[in-house]
């Protein structure tokens, strides 16, 4: 039945031999919804009040599949505002989507093989990433996130359900949209998770205490510590 198993179908986004032009008009239409749908926000109301606002004053922050960098870029300027200081590096195995974004600290690399030692950040962070994935695939993503924080792993992708799928299919055509990433965008609902999937994939990942929610009908979050509050 549609929706109730995660699609296999691949994405543009996917696909090799893309083109500078084609990737940079992607990122382009991604960044002009992430902005409208506040990609930013599940990280901003959340963090501080589950980290404490004392270890929010300083946080070296790894973004695994971080695209062009916005995500770090705005939540830096966002904590600078706090009066606390954030670094973001940028980790993604697109090298032309981090040239891109221009951002100072990128990393070309796998989420599947994360070339930093353990223990290396206080938070590793994933945005609208994991989907990309097959499940199997997300335990090694999930572990090698748990393997290089010291104390705390936060997850963020799409939830699958109906309401965002019709969501997106409409927003995406008002802003007339790149048609590629309009295609891209159902494939990512197809491809997102549900709260029982993403439970079982931490525990096979051996994350303890992992809570796993939903952030306003529209994602999934997945957020586990090592160090206890
Ligand atoms: C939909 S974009 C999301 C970008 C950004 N995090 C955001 O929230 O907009 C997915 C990103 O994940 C990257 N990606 C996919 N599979 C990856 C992997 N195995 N390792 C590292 N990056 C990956 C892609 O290159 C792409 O930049």
């Amino acid at each position: 039945m549609f929706l109730s198993h995660r699609s296999t179908q691949t994405e543009y986004f996917d696909l090799p031999g893309r083109t500078e032009g084609e990737i940079a008009a992607s990122f382009r239409d991604l960044n002009r919804v992430n902005s409208l749908f506040r990609f930013s926000h599940p990280f901003e109301s959340a963090l501080p009040g589950w980290l404490g606002r004392k270890k929010c004053e300083r946080l070296k922050i790894l973004d695994v599949g971080a695209g062009t960098g916005l995500l770090g870029e705005i939540l830096t300027q966002w904590a600078l505002k706090q009066g606390w200081h954030w670094h973001f590096t940028n980790l993604d195995n697109n090298p032309l989507a981090l040239k891109i974004g221009n951002q100072p600290d990128t990393v070309v690399g796998s989420a599947l093989r994360l070339p930093f030692a353990d223990n290396s950040f206080d938070l590793v962070v994933a945005s609208q990433m994991t989907h990309h994935l097959t499940d199997e695939q997300v335990v090694t993503h999930w572990r090698e996130a748990w393997r290089v924080t010291r104390d705390a792993v936060f997850i963020c992708d799409l939830h699958r359900n109906a309401g965002l799928y019709a969501l997106l299919w409409f927003t995406l055509r008002l802003l007339r949209a790149n048609p590629s990433v309009l295609a891209d965008g159902l494939i990512s609902v197809r491809r997102g998770f549900q709260l029982g999937e993403w439970r079982e994939l931490a525990a096979q990942a051996g994350i303890p205490g992992a809570k796993v929610w939903r952030y306003h009908g529209t994602r999934i979050v997945l957020q586990a510590r090592k160090q206890k509050p």
